[in-house]
Formats: C-alpha cells, structure tokens, sequence
C-alpha cells in the first residue's frame, strides 16, 4: 500500500483543515495510507523516505509562507527533490481566481527557490478569514488589506473562501498520480 504524509503548518488552523480535508477525501477512495502532522517550528523528523509522497502546506501572512514549513523544506530539500512532493500554498490572493494568479504563483516560486525545494508539483488554495480569532492589529491590517483589494471588510463575520471541491480533485489526481500514472514535474495550477 502507498504512503501518503500531509505536514503543515497553520497561524490560524485553516490550513490543518484543507490537510485534513485532503486526508480524508484520499482516505475515502482507499488503496493509500495517510500520516497527518502539524510542524510547529520545522525542526521534526518525519523519516520521509518511509513515504512515497509527501505534501506540505502553508499559509501566508504579511507576505511570505510560514516559517516552520520554510525551516522544513530548507532542511529537507535534498529528500524532497528526490521523492514524490507537492507544496500546497494557502492565501487570500488565490481567492481573486485568474487575477490572483500571477501573485499566488510568486509567492509559491519565492517560497520554493528559497528552500532550493524542487516540489513536483504545487498549488494555490484560498484560505479564510477568521475575523473574531484575530489581534486588534492583525485584523485592523488584514482588514485594510481587504478592503484594498474590494474584499469582505465586515469583521463581524468570518469567511471562508476554500474551494473544498477542488481540493477533492486535486487528492483524486494525486491518488492517480501516486497509483498509476508517471511523475508529473509542471505545476497543477
Ligand atoms: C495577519 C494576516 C496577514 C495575512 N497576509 C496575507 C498576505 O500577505 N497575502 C495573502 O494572500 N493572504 C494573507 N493572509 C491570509 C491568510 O493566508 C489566510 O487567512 C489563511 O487562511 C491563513 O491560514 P491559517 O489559518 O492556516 O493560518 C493573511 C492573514 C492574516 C490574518
């Protein structure tokens, strides 16, 4: 059997529930065994070569990914460019569809070229706002943020933009993938 593992790391916990959705869904279509993990500062050992494919994902905030997912995949490079490995971007950028895109996709080069991380492949996923967990700070920046970009400026609400159908494909192809089908190196975009 295959064996799958999800690290991630998340300010806000969003992006434990996409892994944790991806988990799941891949789980459900079985024929895979799935190891999720949190990474708390990027220095834990997770035996990589025991897996035949590894996803890591990370939000954004201010402007770059998380630093324990960034620790991670500087650490880990030299393994990660020679198994299966997919990167997993989570931002409020990718929410915009086709306009995010350029932005989404430089967050995600700046990201992988600092860890010299050669993923398979890699995708951008729209987060979520969670307006009553924020600092007065973070919300009143996060807020201005979104308001700049004609966004949910109503802090009395929190909002959730994750596509959770498109997670279920992207698992499903990457089930494929791992099963079935060569290696893929271009970017799932
Ligand atoms: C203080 C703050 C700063 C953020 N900065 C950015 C940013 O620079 N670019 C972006 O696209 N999204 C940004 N986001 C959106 C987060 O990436 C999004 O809320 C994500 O779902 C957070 O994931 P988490 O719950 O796993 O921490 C920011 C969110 C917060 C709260």
């Amino acid at each position: 059997m295959k064996k799958l593992l999800l690290i991630y790391a998340s300010y806000d916990g969003h992006s434990g529930k996409i892994s944790r959705h991806v988990s799941q869904h891949l789980q459900s279509l079985a024929q895979v065994q799935v190891d999720v993990a949190e990474l708390k500062d990027g220095s834990e050992e997770f035996r990589l070569e025991n897996y035949d494919s590894v996803f890591i994902c990370a939000p954004i905030r201010y402007g770059f990914h998380l630093s324990p997912a960034a620790v991670f995949a500087k650490r880990q490079h030299h393994r990660l460019n020679t198994m299966h490995s997919i990167f997993c971007s989570v931002c409020l950028t990718a929410r915009k569809g086709e306009k995010g895109k350029k932005t989404s996709q430089k967050y995600i080069t700046k990201f992988l070229d600092k860890a010299n991380w050669r993923a398979t492949s890699a995708l951008s996923v729209a987060g979520a706002l969670y307006y009553s967990k924020y600092t007065w700070y973070d919300k009143m920046m996060i807020r201005f943020i979104m308001w700049l970009t004609k966004g949910d400026t109503d802090t009395s609400q929190d909002y959730c933009y994750t596509d959770w159908k498109q997670l279920e494909s992207f698992a499903q192809s990457w089930q494929d993938t791992i099963l079935e089908k060569p290696l893929q190196s271009a970017l799932i975009k």
